[in-house]
């Protein structure tokens, strides 16, 4: 159903066909692959298709296994999506800045153009004009919802409407959704052929360190994903921990209720404080702040030891830090600092 959207070399590849991909049944001397035989606990390599630790996570997230990519960060599968799609010189990706600014930049490496449709004031994407400028080169449309560096949701009606106007894939990138009161749009996969949507173990579940990402999608997407990845692209420890993290799930929601807790509290400080310009709401772990004077309170929080993002230079989020909630003592120190800064 998408096929008419894949770059022909992908259409034609043939995939390295890895050595335990290509045994089916069971066997006890595994003298395949030219591994160490002495045990390890990591001496062989890891299921190239990830699918014990992919049964956990579609058990969570209510999605068959076979509809669900995993790869090292979400950022792998946002550089996969504009290799398997976008031909360099004729293709392009759409994207609505401000923005992550990964997709910019796998394009960027790709030698893929990249069109933007800047944000509406409210920092909800412009329907009409994203579908007015997108025409049957436009292969991917990155919304990214919660959206960084704005931190909010984009309404579920805009996002709907994208999807079924849009003439190529259209990539929800939820990686802040477990920080958000709206749902994941993983529901709505079965009515969508060309939805991607993508989420990390990154953020709420604190696992930035493995490097997981994950893609939900149609089969026939899924199966791209799984030609063009290199064949062990998740290791065995990064599958370990996430299944270990999977069996504790109280765990992660604990730290997201904290978080979301300390959000508030940041919010309300900030606001009290008189440089403080405006505070955009938050669907996400993170607040986009405007400041009389961003890039002096940042020079002046990071000669503190206190790192936050500016943003200030980015159209759109003029005069803007981006802060991340940190933990209590975290956000006590910065508080402490910021009284200081005048
Ligand atoms: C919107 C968004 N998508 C993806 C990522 C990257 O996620 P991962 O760590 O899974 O590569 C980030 C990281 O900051 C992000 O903000």
């Amino acid at each position: 159903m998408i096929e008419h959207l894949v770059r022909d070399n992908i259409l034609r590849l043939t995939p390295y066909s890895s050595a335990r991909s290509e045994f089916k049944g069971t066997a006890s001397v595994f003298i395949d692959a030219n591994e160490n035989p002495f045990d390890t606990g990591l001496n062989r390599y890891p299921d190239p298709l990830q699918w014990k630790l992919k049964a956990q996570i579609g058990a969570w997230r209510r999605v068959e296994a076979e509809h669900i990519f995993l790869g090292n960060g979400s950022d792998e599968a946002i550089d996969l999506l504009v290799r398997i799609f976008c031909e360099p010189g004729r293709d392009h990706i759409v994207i609505v800045p401000p923005t992550y600014g990964m997709y910019q930049v796998s394009a960027d490496i790709a030698n893929v153009a990249v069109r933007s449709v800047p944000l509406q004031n409210t920092f909800q994407p412009d329907v009409e004009a994203i579908l007015a400028q997108s025409d049957a080169h436009s292969k991917l449309l990155f919304l990214c919802s919660p959206n960084n560096p704005t931190a909010n949701d984009m309404e579920p009606g805009r996002l709907r409407r994208l999807i079924a106007g849009f003439p190529g894939i259209v990539v929800v990138d939820e990686a802040y959704i477990d920080f958000s009161a709206q749902s994941s749009c993983i529901g709505w996969l079965k009515e969508f052929p060309n939805l991607v949507v993508l989420q990390t173990f990154s953020k709420a579940w604190g696992l930035a360190g493995i490097r997981l990402g994950m893609a939900f999608a149609s089969e026939e997407i899924i199966a791209l994903f799984n030609k063009v990845k290199p064949p062990y692209n998740v290791n065995e420890l990064t599958q370990r921990a996430a299944l270990e993290a999977l069996t504790d799930k109280n765990r992660q929601e604990e730290w997201v209720r904290t978080i979301l807790w300390q959000r508030t509290l940041l919010t309300q400080f900030l606001s009290g404080l008189e440089y403080v310009e405006r505070i955009y709401p938050s669907d996400a772990n993170f607040l986009l702040v405007k400041v009389r004077d961003a890039n002096g309170l940042y020079r002046y929080l990071a000669d503190l030891g206190i790192i936050v993002r500016n943003r200030s230079s980015v159209p759109g989020c003029e005069g803007c830090l981006r802060i991340t909630v940190g933990t209590p003592q975290e956000n006590e120190k910065l508080l402490e600092a910021l009284v200081g800064f005048c």
